[in-house]
């Protein structure tokens, strides 16, 4: 299956966070909990070179918990900060400032050496598509506010979002790299929801649903869908779509609706708490 999925606006984007770079403090890097090496995008670690950095696996609620620890300190022990979250809860949320400020406790520094005092932080907010940028700066930018009485201040033109006299947060927009160096890479990726759906073939996508959860997580499928694990994945796939009724008309099995049904539930948590990688 083809996973390449670099389109024109991706493109044009890098370019402009390029640009941007010079003006920041601060790279939060928002990555998959599930997923924290094919979710860490090569691009931008050659753009944030030189910068502080500072890791959020957003979706830690979708994977498991001692895989994520171990992440952060896999993270950690090479040097970023790394923190955990569930943006969708604001879970993780109350560790963000003070990381933020070890991470750029240097320039802080610097700063004052200079006689610079309070000025705000600057960080760029990139991460892949779909990996939960919105919901986070949306709901970190609220919860931010609300404990300072400020509102949250969007510059206009620019993606600035002026948190309070500390810190300012610039927006980017979603944004893969060009070639995957791994086809591995391309399919988590794909699994967890980061590249188009429309380029993907949906029955292969389910099948290596198929595949990885009968490895990793045995049962889980055969819980679910009261199938039987022990069958070839394309017959699984196929007894999955039949017991949830995916049928075309004349009773033939849908299996292309089958496999958009196990792929969301696979996303979305209802197969239960997964992570794809361990470091
Ligand atoms: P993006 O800007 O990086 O493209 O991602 P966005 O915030 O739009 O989030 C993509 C999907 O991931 C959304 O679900 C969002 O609710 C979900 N999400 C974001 N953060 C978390 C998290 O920490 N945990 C969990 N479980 N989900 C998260 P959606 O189904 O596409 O939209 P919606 O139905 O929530 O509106």
């Amino acid at each position: 299956m083809n996973y390449q999925w670099y389109p024109g606006h991706m493109t044009k984007a890098m370019r402009m966070m390029q640009e941007d770079i010079k003006l920041i403090d601060l790279v939060i890097e928002v990555c998959d909990a599930r997923i924290p090496l094919a979710s860490k995008n090569p691009d931008i670690d050659r753009l944030a070179n030189g910068k502080s950095r500072l890791i959020l696996l957003n979706k830690s609620d979708l994977a498991d918990d001692q895989v994520n620890d171990a992440w952060v300190k896999y993270y950690k022990e090479k040097g970023f900060g790394c923190i955990l979250v569930d943006s969708r809860k604001s879970v993780g949320f109350k560790n963000i400032k003070s990381a933020v400020l070890t991470a750029c406790s240097a320039k802080i520094e610097r700063d004052r050496k200079r006689g610079i005092l309070n000025r705000p932080l600057r960080a760029m907010v990139c991460g892949i598509p779909n990996v939960g940028k919105s919901t986070f700066i949306n709901s970190y930018a609220k919860k931010a506010c609300t404990k300072t009485g400020d509102k949250p201040g969007v510059t206009k033109g620019k993606q600035w979002i002026r948190l309070d006299k500390t810190l300012e947060l610039l927006d980017t927009p979603g944004v893969l790299w060009p070639k995957f160096e791994d086809e591995q890479v391309g399919l988590h990726l794909a699994m967890t929801g980061s590249i188009n759906d429309e380029i993907l073939q949906k029955d292969e996508l389910a099948v290596s649903i198929i595949k990885f959860m009968k490895e990793s997580y045995k049962g889980r499928l055969a819980d679910r869908y009261n199938i039987n694990e022990e069958l070839e994945d394309f017959d699984i796939l196929s007894d999955i779509s039949k017991n949830r009724g995916c049928l075309i008309k004349g009773g033939e099995v849908d299996v292309i609706k089958g496999s958009k049904l196990l792929t969301d539930d696979f996303r979305s948590g209802k197969l239960g708490r997964i992570s794809l990688e361990r470091p």
